[in-house]
């Protein structure tokens, strides 16, 4: 088992990485200090899948128990299912000394993540991510939110788990998109932080859309440890944290833009990095030479193409909703090499609406 620590003071937790650790789950909870009851919030497509081996676990190591799951996707991150999972909380006497167990993806993490945060004002929470996308990014680092209708990840807080366990293995029961989607999030880090991690993806992506589970594990860790690095450095996103968000400004209004519907979240970043790194080029921030290299290595993951209709006005609807909107400037987060990002809040509506006007010359 690999293991690294999140440094937040009083808040700092461990990520552990392995193997078959499910079972184990019990008694890493025990080791980081809970006792009691657990509520385990999980999807009813990891549900069947892992709830027992979890339940087994816990159950062993004297933890009461009951399972919560809500259907799978991006619109049970609504208020109307926190209020359900608040319910049964409620109904099972969860009390103060008391703990959530997000089971799932980052749909899950996030929602069972605001659930603790908010809940009695705040119970500990451990993240069990099952997901690619979950592993590398969103159980890490304490973003827990809600979607409200006019935006995605509305409501929320900085809210840190007390340990993220994560096993391996669920993902070979992961479908292949959603490898591929969390794939996007890996390139990520190597764009923002580390060149050499960006030339072993380069070199080795076969090797991990083959789920080869050394290598899975290697970039799981390392893209914990970059996320870790940066989290660490500056928790609720006053400065660098920002860096994370490569290629969020522009996915995030695709997937606004499509209703939530047609893109999950890594398919819209891939193009949101596509984009931003050819915004960068057009900036003279980043060379053609290293716009190529992400380019392809993105474009070698697969991904789906547009939707038959997309309307450039609902893109840029999404835009305006963004929440790292200053003082009405859009913030991006572009490449000036490979492992190296810049914040950047002066780039005009023009040069973003001819970005995108090229962009859907391409498809439409
Ligand atoms: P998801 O949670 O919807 O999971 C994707 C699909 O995979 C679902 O259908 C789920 O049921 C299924 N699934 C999960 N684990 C499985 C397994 N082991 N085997 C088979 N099926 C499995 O999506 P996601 O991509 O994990 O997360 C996306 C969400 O994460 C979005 O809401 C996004 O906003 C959020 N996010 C949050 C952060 C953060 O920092 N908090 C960062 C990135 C993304
Ligand atoms: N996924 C971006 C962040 O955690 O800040």
């Amino acid at each position: 088992m690999k293991e690294l620590k999140v440094e937040l003071a009083s808040r700092s937790y461990k990520i552990k990485i392995g193997q078959d650790v499910l079972q184990d789950l019990g008694q890493e909870l025990q080791s980081v200090g809970f006792k009691g009851k657990l509520l385990i919030v999980t999807d009813e497509n990891v549900s069947p899948l892992y709830a027992d081996s979890c339940l087994e676990s816990l159950e062993k190591s004297g933890f009461q128990t009951r399972v919560f799951s809500i259907p799978p996707g991006e619109e049970s991150k609504s208020w109307m299912w926190a209020e359900q999972i608040f319910s049964a909380a409620l109904d099972f006497n969860l009390d103060r000394d008391s703990g959530i167990v997000a089971l799932g993806g980052g749909v899950v993490g996030d929602l069972a993540g605001f659930i603790a945060a908010t809940y009695l004002r705040g119970v500990a929470y451990v993240q069990v991510p099952t997901t690619l996308l979950a592993q590398v990014d969103s159980s890490v680092g304490g973003k827990v939110a809600i979607n409200h209708s006019r935006g995605k990840n509305m409501i929320g807080a900085f809210y840190q788990p007390r340990l993220v366990l994560i096993d391996l293995n669920t993902l070979d029961t992961l479908p292949f998109r959603e490898l591929r989607s969390g794939m996007a999030e890996v390139i990520k880090y190597g764009v923002i932080r580390d060149d050499i991690f960006f030339k072993e993806l380069y070199r080795n992506l076969v090797t991990t859309l083959e789920q080869e589970k050394e290598f899975l594990e290697y970039i799981v860790f390392k893209s914990c440890l970059i996320k870790a690095d940066v989290v660490s450095v500056d928790e609720q996103e006053g400065g660098v944290r920002a860096i994370l968000n490569f290629g969020h400004t522009l996915g995030h209004a695709l997937e606004a833009a499509t209703d939530y519907k047609y893109f999950n979240h890594g398919e819209a970043l891939h193009y949101g990095m596509l984009l931003a790194s050819r915004l960068a080029c057009r900036e003279g921030l980043l060379d053609l030479k290293s716009l190529n290299l992400i380019e392809d290595l993105l474009c070698r993951i697969g991904f789906k193409g547009l939707p038959p209709v997309l309307d450039a006005d609902k893109i840029k609807k999404g835009l305006t909703y963004d929440k790292k909107r200053k003082e009405g400037k859009m913030i991006f987060i572009l490449p000036e090499r490979i492992g190296r990002v810049g914040i950047y809040d002066s780039i005009s509506q023009e040069k973003v609406d001819k970005l995108l006007l090229d962009f859907f010359k391409e498809f439409y």
